[in-house]
C-alpha cells in the first residue's frame, strides 16, 4: 500500500497508509481528535478544516453537513479516507473540550 504524508496543524508530519479513515490516521499518531458518534456522520466532532486539496466527499457525509447547515465550513476526518498528501487543522479537540473522544471509530 502506498503511503501518504499528513500533517496536522500545530502537531506534526506522519505516514499513513493510503485508503486509512483520516479520524484514524490522526488518532493512532497521538493526536486525541474528537469522534462522539464513532465515525457515523451525526456529531461532527471529527470536523477538521483543510489547507491542501480535499478528498472527495460522499453522500453521507454531504447529507450531515447539510442538514445542520455547515456545508462548506469544515470536513468531517470519520468520512474522508486518505488518498493523498494532507494537511490539516483539528477543530475539536478532545481535551479542549472537556471530553473524551468518544465512541471507538472501526476501519
Ligand atoms: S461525525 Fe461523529 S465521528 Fe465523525
Amino acid at each position: 500500500m502506498p503511503t501518504h504524508q499528513v500533517t496536522v496543524e500545530g502537531f506534526g508530519t506522519f505516514e499513513v497508509e493510503e485508503g486509512t479513515k483520516l479520524v484514524l490516521a490522526i488518532e493512532r499518531a497521538g493526536f486525541d481528535i474528537s469522534h462522539r458518534c464513532g465515525g457515523n456522520a451525526r456529531c461532527t466532532t471529527c470536523r477538521v478544516q483543510f489547507h491542501s486539496e480535499e478528498p472527495p466527499m460522499r453522500q453521507k457525509e454531504h447529507d450531515c453537513l447539510e442538514e445542520d447547515g455547515v456545508l462548506g465550513q469544515f470536513r468531517l476526518s470519520c468520512q474522508s479516507r486518505v488518498d493523498r498528501d494532507m494537511h490539516v487543522t483539528v477543530l475539536m479537540r478532545a481535551s479542549e473540550q472537556g471530553w473524551d473522544p468518544g465512541i471507538e471509530v472501526e476501519e
